[in-house]
Formats: C-alpha cells, sequence, structure tokens
C-alpha cells in the first residue's frame, strides 16, 4: 500500500472508529448487558473490505477475570499491516482490531486483587484487539495506568513511547550534549523520541517529508524540543549539511522509513554510531 493510500486507510478507519464510539456509547441498565460491539475482521485484506462492525457476546466473568470499558483507541500503522496479514505477529481469525488502548474496569471477580472498578488499564499484550465497546479478560492480560493523566497520553502510553525510550537507551550510551538523527521524525514514535531526548539534554535532527504547511509542523516539533528539522528534499543540500557541521556527529540514528533516506542517516553517522530500523514505511528496502 503507499503512503496516501496509508493514509487514506487510517483516516477513514478513524471515522469508522469516531463513529462507532458515538453510536455506541454504553448505556447502563438493570439488566445485565450480555452484548458489545467490536471491529472485527474474519480474513485478511484491505481494511476498507474487511473490517466490519459485529455484535460479540460478552463472556461471563470468571473468578480472576475483569469487565472492560473501552475509552479510546488509536488506529497505528502496525493494526492496519496485521488487518492487510503482512505484520510479524498475526492473530487467528476472526480477530477485533487494535493493538492499543485504554479501558476502564467496570467489574471484577470475586478472586481478582489487583484491580477495582474505577482503575484505568492497559493491555499487557498486542493482539488484545481494542476496538471494541466492552471485554473481559484475565487481569493478569492488564496493566494499570494512573487516571490523572490526559485520557488519550494513557490510551497511547504502550507502545510509541516505549519503543522512543527504549530505542534511547538500549543501543548507545547517551550524554547530554551528544547528537540522535532520525527520519519519520513527525510519526508518534519521532514525536516521543523528541521529547525524551530534549529531557536527557541531547540534540536531535529530525527529518521530515515535505508538504505545504512545513512551517507549522516545524514549529510544532520545535515546541516538542526538536533542534533542528530538515526536509526530506533538503537533504544533500547546503543547508542540511550546515546543520550537521553546527552539532557533534550523531552516535545514534533512528530509522522509521528505509530506503535511500535511510542510507543518508547512515553516512552522517559518527564513527561507531548505531542505526536502528524500527520501521519501514516507505516500504523500500
Ligand atoms: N519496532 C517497534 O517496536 C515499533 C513500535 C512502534 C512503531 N513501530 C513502527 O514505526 C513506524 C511509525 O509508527 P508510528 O505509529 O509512529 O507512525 P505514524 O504516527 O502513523 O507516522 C507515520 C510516519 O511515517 C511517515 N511516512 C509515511 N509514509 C511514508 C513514506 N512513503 N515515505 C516516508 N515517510 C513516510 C509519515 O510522514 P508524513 O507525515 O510525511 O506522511 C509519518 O512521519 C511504523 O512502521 C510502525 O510499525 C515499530
Amino acid at each position: 500500500m503507499n503512503a496516501s493510500c496509508q493514509l487514506a486507510v487510517c483516516s477513514h478507519m478513524r471515522s469508522l472508529l469516531i463513529s462507532f464510539l458515538r453510536t455506541t456509547q454504553p448505556r447502563f441498565t438493570a439488566v445485565r448487558r450480555r452484548h458489545y460491539e467490536a471491529l472485527l475482521y474474519r480474513s485478511h485484506g484491505h481494511p476498507n473490505d474487511v473490517i466490519k462492525m459485529e455484535k460479540m457476546t460478552l463472556p461471563d466473568i470468571g473468578a480472576m477475570d475483569v469487565r472492560l470499558r473501552m475509552l479510546a483507541a488509536p488506529v497505528n500503522p502496525a493494526d492496519i499491516n496485521m488487518i492487510q496479514g503482512t505484520y510479524g505477529i498475526l492473530p487467528s481469525l476472526p480477530a477485533v482490531g487494535g493493538n492499543e488502548g485504554l479501558a476502564e474496569v467496570i467489574e471484577v471477580g470475586n478472586q481478582v486483587t489487583t484491580l477495582s472498578p474505577g482503575d484505568w488499564v492497559i493491555p499487557v499484550d498486542a493482539e488484545f484487539g481494542t476496538w471494541r465497546i466492552e471485554a473481559v479478560c484475565n487481569e493478569r492480560d492488564l496493566i494499570p495506568v494512573p487516571n490523572d493523566i490526559p485520557l488519550l497520553s494513557a490510551a497511547t502510553i504502550g507502545v510509541n513511547p516505549c519503543t522512543a525510550y527504549r530505542m534511547l537507551h538500549d543501543f548507545i550510551q547517551l550524554k547530554p550534549g551528544d547528537t540522535v538523527i532520525q527520519n519519520g521524525a513527525n510519526s508518534a514514535v519521532g514525536q516521543a523520541v523528541i521529547q525524551i531526548a530534549a529531557s536527557m539534554g541531547i540534540n536531535t535532527i529530525n527529518i521530515v517529508r515535505n508538504r505545504p504547511d512545513l512551517q507549522n509542523l516545524v514549529q510544532k516539533l520545535k515546541a516538542l524540543g526538536a533542534n533542528y528539522i530538515i526536509a526530506e528534499e533538503q537533504l544533500h543540500k547546503s543547508s542540511a549539511e550546515n546543520i550537521l557541521k553546527d552539532v557533534p556527529k550523531p552516535k545514534l540514528a533512528l530509522n522509521c522509513v528505509g530506503g535511500p533516506n535511510a542510507a543518508y542517516l547512515v553516512d552522517h553517522l559518527d564513527y561507531g554510531g548505531k542505526l536502528v530500523t524500527y520501521g519501514g514505511m516507505s516500504k523500500k528496502p
């Protein structure tokens, strides 16, 4: 799938999720609910073709189980790739879409010790199927999160910020004043990299794709703590090369995109530096 098609899919999925959540707000009645709606796929394919809203039966709550109501669930590239059948981990079908999201505990089984109604939780593992209104699962499948942080931050804390944190800590020891270079810098992971790196006193050189409102994006990334932002189309021009002379050579390069863009990162690494590839958004080797 090319990038514009992927964006169209994401926007379609987002509208589907918004209308899904609007039309299926939970109704509390004296009658115990047995069904809930979920966005389900029964075969792999283009998400617009294979994802359908279906009514599902809620299992009974066992002694160690928890009943959840989903509060928010994002659409990440991996969710789309799983539906397409092109991701490294694939669920058995039929599957509910969505790997990440925030839920509120509604009810707990009589031997649950770690959670109470009202708690906020996120799934331990991918493949949870977060595009649903309700779920019943074992308490061990959930991680509690504080419920005094912004809801959208809690709903997106489990995948992209953790990836950014690990990449900045696991591959090379960085110290204040060091430089990290990354492409796809406006991605969710890239924005987390910018913020965590800024808090560590590390310079970031951030490559993004050009767009008509590039200046708005530059302002946004600078507000997050980005030091330098280069449009992909400016790479190899003198303005970009001058930026690279202003700061120490990057010890770490983070590759979200692949293709020639990744080769540019390698070309500018310091001696002994490391390139970490965590995405392949251009679908080029
Ligand atoms: N390995 C891991 O543990 C891990 C964890 C999290 C995410 N990931 C991977 O990281 C990548 C980014 O995820 P995300 O959630 O941060 O994505 P996202 O927020 O949806 O952002 C996607 C990014 O990719 C760029 N992009 C899309 N198509 C492109 C193309 N053809 N050429 C160049 N750039 C392109 C977008 O740029 P524009 O704004 O210009 O479209 C944007 O910067 C995905 O591949 C995801 O699977 C891996």
